[in-house]
């Protein structure tokens, strides 16, 4: 099953990649990725009793599964409610972010253009990550398994959902919305060395076996959804879960949270929980040290 969803095979020598960049052509074709076991909306998803949020969210769901066909994103004509949800929750954000996020992120969310006044679509902001880092978004209708979504990121390439949380708990999504994919992670990934370091864990993910892919799993977690990085003596947050939701962005600064030092071998065998408000989180020093340890880690695969 995981091969049949993972992106065509071609491990070479992770030393000898020498540019990072994915040339179009490189690229294993969209149409191929079978994705069986995408998530379907949960019946715990505060939209799920609400039949015109399902069809909505199944219209936009079709939407992104049009792209492996085509190769195409389809821009989400987002109506006005849809609207209303991005700009109560950006607005919230906004400010928070101003008092918690690393300054990395706060430049790179405004030179994307992303703002509180309407929803960015997919396609204007896969242009504008190719240009900077050489990173690619493909729309995906749901979550999919580990190896499957970690593989793409090899190269350079983040699977994003388009829908929309529901208007009911606009605080909360059980799973990735366009808020969490957009707000949280698009800024990110116009970080060179934050790039890069996305990329060697798909790397990682194309070769590891079941143990160490679990391993990569909690890297990802505690880095790409809930990192911290020391920023001239203060700690700013850069996970996508923290910068996506008030309630854990605001939590992760509180004494409740464990603020640990990064240190990846702890990272790797840090057992979490899913849906509880996290009691230990790790700083990294800087996005470039992160990546030269995860490159060290995955090449003793
Ligand atoms: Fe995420």
């Amino acid at each position: 099953m995981l091969n049949e969803t993972t992106p065509a095979s071609d491990e070479g020598d992770f030393t000898t990649l020498s540019n990072f960049r994915v040339a179009a052509e490189e690229l294993p074709a969209f149409k191929d990725m079978p994705f069986e076991d995408i998530e379907e909306l949960h019946l715990d998803h505060p939209g799920a009793n609400d039949q015109a949020y399902r069809e909505r969210r199944d219209h936009i769901a079709s939407l992104s599964k049009k792209f492996r066909e085509t190769g195409e994103i389809t821009d989400v004509d987002y109506t006005e409610e849809e609207q209303d949800i991005w700009r109560h929750v950006a607005g919230k954000l906004e400010g928070l972010h101003q008092k918690y996020a690393s300054p990395f992120y706060l430049r790179a969310k405004k030179d994307l253009g992303i703002t509180n006044d309407r929803i960015p679509q997919l396609s204007e902001m896969s242009k504008r990550l190719t240009e900077t880092t050489g990173f690619r978004l493909a729309p995906i209708e749901g979550l999919v398994d580990t190896r499957a979504f970690l593989s793409w990121l090899s190269y350079r390439v983040m699977l994003s959902t388009q829908y929309i949380r529901h208007s009911s708990r606009p605080d909360y999504t059980p799973e990735p919305d366009i808020v969490h994919e957009i707000i949280g992670h698009q800024p990110m990934f116009t970080n060179p060395a934050f790039a890069d370091y996305s990329q060697f864990v798909g790397l990682g993910a194309r070769k590891a076996n079941d143990q160490q892919l679990e391993e990569l799993g909690r890297l990802y977690w505690f880095t790409v959804e809930f990192g911290l990085v020391q920023h001239e003596g203060e700690v700013k947050a850069y996970g996508a879960g923290l910068l996506s939701s008030y309630g854990e962005l605001e939590h992760a600064f509180t004494d409740d949270v464990e603020r640990r030092p990064f240190d990846l071998e702890e990272v790797i065998s840090h057992k979490y929980t899913y849906s509880d408000m996290q009691p230990v989180l790790y700083v990294i020093p800087s996005y470039a040290e992160l990546k030269e340890q995860t490159r060290k880690y995955i090449e003793s695969f």
